[in-house]
């Protein structure tokens, strides 16, 4: 499939969903505490994203069956919400949310503690948060695509922590997932040539142990090898002839 740019209608669109979007993770983030369950973080998400008139785009994808991805401590990505889940205190917790506005998806996705959380975990959160940002850096027309790929592994690597190497970023638009894939890691090719209008999600997700990664038996919750700690941030970004666009993050600058 070829990597599709968006007209100035649809990136309307886009923006508007990755508005939401945003809206639906710091509703997230403002209700979790110690005690509730991964579920019950399904459930607001879910509930935020209807009452924006978008539909959950993770529900139901390949029959996963929640519309928020819960994924605590050493589990990467795609967690399946449960009752019987529950958040405690010192936990870090990943959560992936994607909604459809209009025909059009945005998909990000958070890191956070609960309650006080070790320096470690703190560390890797920050410094995930941060391979975004650098990745981003290169995220511009006429720069090439794997160069936010090396970006971002190198950040990374250069603070000790592995890379997961078994998913990676990806287009989005009409399709939750679209042209190109977008490893997070450094590439022997440069990769496509960014073009402005290009919709790219960009997911760097980083362990503090070894890069490798196990799927459980429910088919779905990614694990890293080692057991160790995991981290997750996306955002949905527009390519522009200057700086790239956040769609799904517009607040506060970060301070990095
Ligand atoms: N953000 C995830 C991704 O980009 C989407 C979760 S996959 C689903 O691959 F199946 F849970 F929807
Ligand atoms: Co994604």
């Amino acid at each position: 499939m070829p990597i599709t740019i968006k007209s100035a209608r649809e990136i309307e669109l886009m923006t508007e969903a990755g508005r939401i979007l945003e809206i639906v993770h710091e509703e997230l983030e403002k209700a979790l505490q110690p005690g509730m369950s991964t579920l019950d973080i399904d459930r607001l998400g879910e509930e935020v994203i209807r009452s924006y008139d978008c539909i959950p785009s993770f529900l139901n994808y390949n029959g996963y069956p929640a519309s928020i991805c819960v994924s605590v401590n050493d589990e990467v990505v795609h967690g399946i919400p449960s009752k019987d889940r529950i958040l405690q205190e010192g936990d870090i917790v990943s959560l992936d949310a994607g909604v459809i506005y209009k025909g059009y998806h945005s998909d990000a996705a958070r890191t956070h503690g609960i309650g006080e959380v070790s320096k470690e975990a703190q560390q890797l959160m920050k410094i995930t948060k941060e391979c975004f940002f650098e990745g981003i850096k290169y995220a511009k027309e006429g720069n090439y695509l794997f160069d936010i790929s090396a970006a971002i592994g190198s950040y990374a690597e250069a603070h000790g922590y592995g890379v997961v190497r078994d998913l990676c970023g990806h287009g989005i638009g009409t399709a939750l997932h679209e042209a190109p894939e977008i490893p997070n890691y450094k590439m022997n090719r440069r990769g496509v040539k960014l073009k402005a209008g290009m919709t790219l999600a960009i997911e760097p997700m980083i362990n503090i142990g070894s890069w490798e990664v196990n799927w459980l038996d429910d088919e779905w919750t990614v694990v890293t090898r080692d057991h160790s700690l995991s981290a997750h941030y996306e955002n949905t970004v527009l390519i522009t002839e200057s700086e790239p666009r956040l769609l799904s993050f517009t607040r506060e600058l970060p301070s990095l």
